[in-house]
Order: C-alpha cells, then sequence, then structure tokens
C-alpha cells in the first residue's frame, strides 16, 4: 500500500519508522512519503491560510495551496469546474456521499483513497479501516487552524476521486496530525503480514459483524498480589473457556456501550448467549 501524507509539520511522522510499521515498511508492505504543504506555496512567506470569507476568528487553509499540492500527488490537471457541477452534485459531494458509477451503482472497492480528518465529519470506526485497508493508495491531508476550504473536497470528489472526511472522536484537536497516525495505525495493522499473530486481530474488539468488546485478558502468574484468574481459565477445557469469554464480552459491552448492543445482528447470537 502506498501512503502520502501531506502536512505543515510532515516531522510529525518520522515516528513511522519504529515499532512495527517501521518493519511493514522494511518489508515493503506499506510505502510511506510525508509532504510538506508548504513546499507547493509560491509566496516568501509560504503562507498555506487565509482569514475567513464570512468573518469569525482564526484562519482557513486555502484551497489554491491544496489543490497544486493534491493535483501532483493525485495526477490530475487543474480544471474549472463551474460548468460541470451542478447543485445537486454540489450537495451531495460536499455531504461525502458514495460516488456512484454509470451503471448507477456503489463503486467498487476504492484504489486511490484521498482522507482529510475533520472533527465535524462522521466517526471513523473499525469498518471503515477495513475497508480502506484494502486500498491501494491512501492520501491523507492534515488540516491545521480552523481547518480547511470545504471546496477542497468538493472539488475533487467531482473529480471522481473518492474523497473521505472522517472524526476521530467527539473532540477537538489542534490539527489532523494525530488523527491521521490513529487512523493509519487502524488501516495499515490490518495489512496481510502487518503483524506478528494475524489471529489476534480476528479475536479483537469491534472486529467482525458483531462487534463486542474484547473479554478481559490474564497472564501469569495464577495468583498475584493476592488476585487470581477465574478458575475456568484454568481448567483446560476450551468449551468453558470461550463461553466464558463470550459472556464477559456481551456482559461488558452491554454495561459500557449499549449501543454496540443494539446494533447487534440477532441472527448471529447463540442460544446460550441469548440467555447472557
Ligand atoms: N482535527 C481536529 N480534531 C479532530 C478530530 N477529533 N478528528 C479528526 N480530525 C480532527
Amino acid at each position: 500500500m502506498k501512503i502520502d501524507i501531506v502536512s505543515v509539520f510532515p516531522e510529525y511522522f518520522d515516528v513511522l519508522g519504529l515499532s512495527l510499521f517501521g518493519k511493514a515498511q522494511a518489508k515493503g508492505l506499506v510505502e510511506v512519503a510525508a509532504h510538506n504543504l508548504r513546499d507547493w506555496t509560491h509566496d516568501v512567506h509560504h503562507s498555506v491560510d487565509d482569514t475567513p470569507v464570512g468573518g469569525g476568528a482564526g484562519m482557513v487553509m486555502k484551497p489554491v495551496v491544496w489543490s497544486e499540492c493534491l493535483d501532483e500527488l493525485l495526477g490530475l490537471d487543474a480544471r474549472d469546474i463551474s460548468e460541470i457541477i451542478t447543485d445537486d452534485a454540489a450537495a451531495a459531494a460536499a455531504d461525502g456521499e458514495p460516488v456512484i458509477d454509470d451503471t448507477g451503482d456503489v463503486a467498487a472497492a476504492p484504489r486511490t483513497v484521498l482522507i482529510f480528518p475533520n472533527p465535524s465529519a462522521p466517526l471513523f470506526t473499525q469498518q471503515d479501516a477495513t475497508e480502506l485497508s484494502h486500498a491501494d493508495r491512501l492520501v491523507f491531508g492534515c488540516g491545521r487552524y480552523e481547518g480547511y476550504d470545504a471546496r477542497i473536497p468538493e472539488y475533487y470528489r467531482a473529480q471522481g476521486v473518492d474523497v473521505r472526511e472522517y472524526s476521530i472522536g467527539d473532540y477537538v484537536l489542534n490539527g489532523g496530525e494525530v488523527a491521521v497516525s490513529v487512523m493509519l495505525e487502524a488501516i495499515t495493522r490490518l495489512l496481510p503480514g502487518f503483524m506478528g499473530n494475524a489471529e489476534s486481530i480476528v479475536t479483537e474488539s469491534y472486529t467482525g459483524e458483531n462487534a463486542l468488546l474484547e473479554h478481559r485478558q490474564y497472564t501469569k502468574p495464577a495468583t498475584w498480589r493476592g488476585i487470581g484468574v477465574p478458575d475456568v481459565l484454568l481448567s483446560g477445557d476450551h468449551g468453558k473457556v470461550d463461553r466464558f469469554r463470550r459472556d464477559e464480552s456481551l456482559a461488558k459491552t452491554d454495561r459500557l456501550r449499549p449501543d454496540l448492543i443494539e446494533r447487534l445482528d440477532c441472527k448471529a447470537l447463540d442460544k446460550a448467549d441469548r440467555k447472557t
């Protein structure tokens, strides 16, 4: 997977040389380039932002600089789209609706996806991470200040680019860099060969159609500072251990994240689950 990240602080991503991500780069599973947005400016101050149209606090990132950068990275020519973009198309593009192909079907698995972190966008979920792990190339644009001009995602959607905007949580960060790091890790750890133990991905929280919070985990010793592990885990009876863990997942999810229980597909629950 090829990954481009555009930021005014590309050094933020130096850490990607470390740990599993560093190994994945060495193995050729991922190829990452962090670009400085200011490299696409032409003024002496290398300015990337301007005051908001309509007034208000803070600064907004300029579409002119972003478009020079993104056109180059995506291999697109600059266009004036005023004649092809209808009000309906603009509204759909602005809302981030999926791109519809000529046959009316929702476009198949993405090849290149342009992603902007944005606190005012839909929440990024494990399902999004799974879908995006099948892309060939991801281009991330990190906003700063009061964000980026809203026409940037709109324009690239109108060019047929698969553009996504995601929030990583209901809080506001100083910029998109941390959000990109979070999304990047959630996506790339799903790439075949990225994790040492692929099985651990299958059992962890938020995974699969029936996403539940993961049960508690213990290691040795069996008793530590007077606290023992649940007896059933020492029984050697795999059926009982699986049942115990499943019950715990269901109860914990019900207690901490009832919204996930509501979204559960009842057809996938077994009889014993229903008693829990
Ligand atoms: N930029 C600032 N805050 C953010 C958030 N919560 N999610 C994504 N991008 C952001």
